[in-house]
């Protein structure tokens, strides 16, 4: 793994700091899109702002938070390609690795707390995709995302 990117809204930023010296802990190199500080934002700039960075392979994969999840995961999962998974434990953790191929970790700063916020990352980070008929489900997503695109061009 080589580098996450990090985001939040002020609803997540004590939990996005937590997780930045986390990531920094355990030796990856961390993209933080922001904000910098708790001041007030909107969620819908810093769910886009990281799901670009993820879209276009700027890193491999990003952790975005804000109060419960829910605004940060009605954004990102509007982007074709993007696999936006909101975990609060650690069995979805794993699983949305496994089976969804997540490339997005969401959660809630209002939600969780940071010791088990670190071990759903841990997970998350560490949990291999397993294909297969797995695959086909997301091949079946793509196809989901061209037809809209085809019939929003008509
Ligand atoms: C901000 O108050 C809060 O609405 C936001 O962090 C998030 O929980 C929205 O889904």
């Amino acid at each position: 793994m080589k580098k996450i990117a990090l985001a939040s809204d002020h609803g997540g930023f004590d939990l996005k700091e937590s997780i930045a010296a986390h990531l920094l802990n355990i030796g990856l190199e961390v993209d933080d899109l922001g904000p910098h500080c708790a001041d007030v934002v909107d969620y819908p700039d810093y769910a886009m702002k990281l799901t670009a960075a993820v879209a276009e392979k700027k890193v491999e994969r990003g952790i975005v938070i804000c109060g419960t999840g829910i605004g940060m995961s009605i954004v990102v999962n509007r982007y074709p390609g993007i696999r936006g998974t909101l975990c609060s434990d650690i069995f979805t953790a794993k699983l949305c690795r496994a089976h969804n191929d997540s490339n997005i970790l969401i959660m809630g700063g209002r939600v969780i707390g940071k010791e088990l916020a670190a071990e759903i990352v841990n997970t998350w980070l560490n949990t291999p995709f397993e294909g297969g008929h797995h695959q086909r489900r997301l091949d079946k997503i793509d196809q989901i995302d061209a037809s809209l695109k085809a019939k929003a061009n008509l």
